[in-house]
C-alpha cells in the first residue's frame, strides 16, 4: 500500500513524500477504511509545516478530511460492515490508501453525495453551518463581512448568510480573487491590498460590520476587528496570514467581542449523535449547493506534491482532491 508521509516539518510541497507501508490490522473497536478521496485543506498544510508540533507526532500521515469504504472490521465493532461508506474523522491519515481508524470516529456521509462531494462535506460545511448559526442571526442583525472570501468556506458562509437574508461584504487579498466573489450572494467586494480598504468597508456596511468572519488573523484580522461597529463581533477561525491577532485588541476596542471557533473543539466535545446530525445537515447543504465546493483538480497520491502546490496557488479556482 502507499501513503503520504512527513518525516520532518517544513513547507508542505517539500516536506511531504510518498512511501510503501503495511496497514495496521484493526484492533478492538477499530476498522480499516480504503480511502477513495481526500481533501487538501489549509489545516493539512499548516500541520505539515509544523504549526502544531505537540499534537503532530512524526512520522505524520496527513489528511484531516476524506471518505472511504470499510474494508476490514476489528473485534467489538457494532454497526459497521465491510463496504460501508464512512468519513473517518477526528484524526489525520486521510492521505493514504488504507486508514486504520476508531469505529466511533467513523460517520456516515449523505448517501446521495458522490465520493468527491463527500470528501469535502465535513470540515468547511460543518464549520460554516455552525458559525452562521451561532453568530449571524438574520436580516435585522446588522451587516456582515467575510475575509479570505474567495476561499471555499468564504463562499459557503456567503450562501448560508444569503439564505438568512444577509448579503455579506467580501474581503479579498487582491484582484486575482475578485472573480470568486462576483456572485449575487455578496453585497460588494473590497481588496485588502489597497490603501483605504477599511474606509471602503465602512462605506459598504454603513459604518462598519456588526459581525466579521476572520480566517486571516495578523494585521488584516486586527484591522477588521477595529473596523467593527460598537457591540460587534469578530468570529476568528483561521490564521491564513500565519500570524495571531494583535494582543492589544481588547484594550483598543473594549466595545467589541472576539469569538474563537475551532471545529475540532466542537467535534471532540459534542455527543456522537449531534455530530452525525450536523454532518447530515451539512451533507444536504452540499447537495443543495449552499455548502458545495468547486473542485479545481484531483491528483493520485503519487503526485501529492503537485496537489499541494495546486492548493497553494494564489487566486486558486477551487479545492484540490487526492484520490488514494
Ligand atoms: N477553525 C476551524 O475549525 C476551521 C474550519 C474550516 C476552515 N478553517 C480555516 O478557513 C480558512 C479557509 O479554508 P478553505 O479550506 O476554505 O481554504 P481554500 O478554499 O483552500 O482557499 C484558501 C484561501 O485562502 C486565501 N488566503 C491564503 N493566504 C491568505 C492571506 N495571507 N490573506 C488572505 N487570504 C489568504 C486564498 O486567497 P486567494 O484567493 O487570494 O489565493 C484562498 O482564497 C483556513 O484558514 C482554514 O484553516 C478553519
Amino acid at each position: 500500500m502507499r501513503r503520504a508521509v512527513v518525516t520532518r516539518f517544513g513547507p508542505a510541497a517539500e516536506a511531504v513524500g510518498v512511501e510503501d507501508y503495511t496497514p495496521r490490522p484493526p484492533g478492538e473497536g477499530e476498522v480499516q477504511v480504503r480511502m477513495a478521496a481526500a481533501a487538501v485543506n489549509p489545516s493539512d498544510l499548516v500541520a505539515i509545516a509544523g504549526a502544531y508540533p505537540s499534537r503532530t507526532p512524526l512520522p505524520h500521515i496527513p489528511g484531516f478530511e476524506g471518505v472511504g469504504r470499510v474494508c476490514a472490521v476489528g473485534p467489538g465493532v457494532e454497526g459497521l460492515r465491510e463496504g460501508d461508506r464512512v468519513l473517518p474523522i477526528g484524526s489525520p491519515g486521510a492521505w493514504q490508501q488504507v486508514k486504520t481508524a476508531e469505529a466511533r470516529w467513523c460517520f456516515r456521509p449523505q448517501p446521495e453525495l458522490t465520493d468527491e462531494q463527500a470528501a469535502l462535506s465535513y470540515i468547511n460545511p460543518l464549520t460554516a453551518v455552525r458559525m452562521v448559526r451561532a453568530h449571524a442571526a438574520g436580516p435585522g442583525a446588522g451587516p456582515v463581512a467575510v475575509n479570505a472570501a474567495g476561499s471555499a468556506i468564504g463562499g459557503m458562509l456567503a450562501r448560508l448568510l444569503q439564505r438568512r437574508g444577509v448579503r455579506p461584504v467580501a474581503l479579498v487579498r487582491g484582484d486575482a480573487s475578485r472573480p470568486a466573489v462576483s456572485g449575487p450572494e455578496w453585497a460588494g467586494a473590497v481588496a485588502t491590498d489597497r490603501p483605504g480598504w477599511t474606509e471602503e468597508l465602512a462605506r459598504l456596511t454603513g459604518g462598519g460590520p456588526q459581525v466579521a468572519f476572520d480566517a486571516v488573523g495578523g494585521e488584516e484580522g486586527g484591522r477588521l476587528a477595529l473596523s467593527l461597529r460598537s457591540g460587534g463581533s469578530l468570529v476568528h477561525y483561521g490564521l491564513l496570514s500565519g500570524l495571531p491577532l494583535a494582543g492589544d485588541l481588547a484594550r483598543r476596542r473594549p466595545d467589541v467581542r472576539v469569538a474563537l471557533f475551532r471545529l475540532r473543539d466542537w467535534v471532540h466535545a459534542a455527543p456522537r449523535d449531534e455530530v452525525q446530525e450536523s454532518l447530515d445537515e451539512a451533507g444536504r447543504l452540499v447537495l443543495e449547493g449552499a455548502a458545495a465546493s468547486t473542485v479545481q483538480a484531483s491528483f493520485p497520491l503519487e503526485r501529492v506534491r503537485e496537489a499541494v502546490r495546486a492548493a497553494q496557488e494564489r487566486g486558486g479556482r477551487g479545492k484540490v482532491l487526492l484520490l488514494p
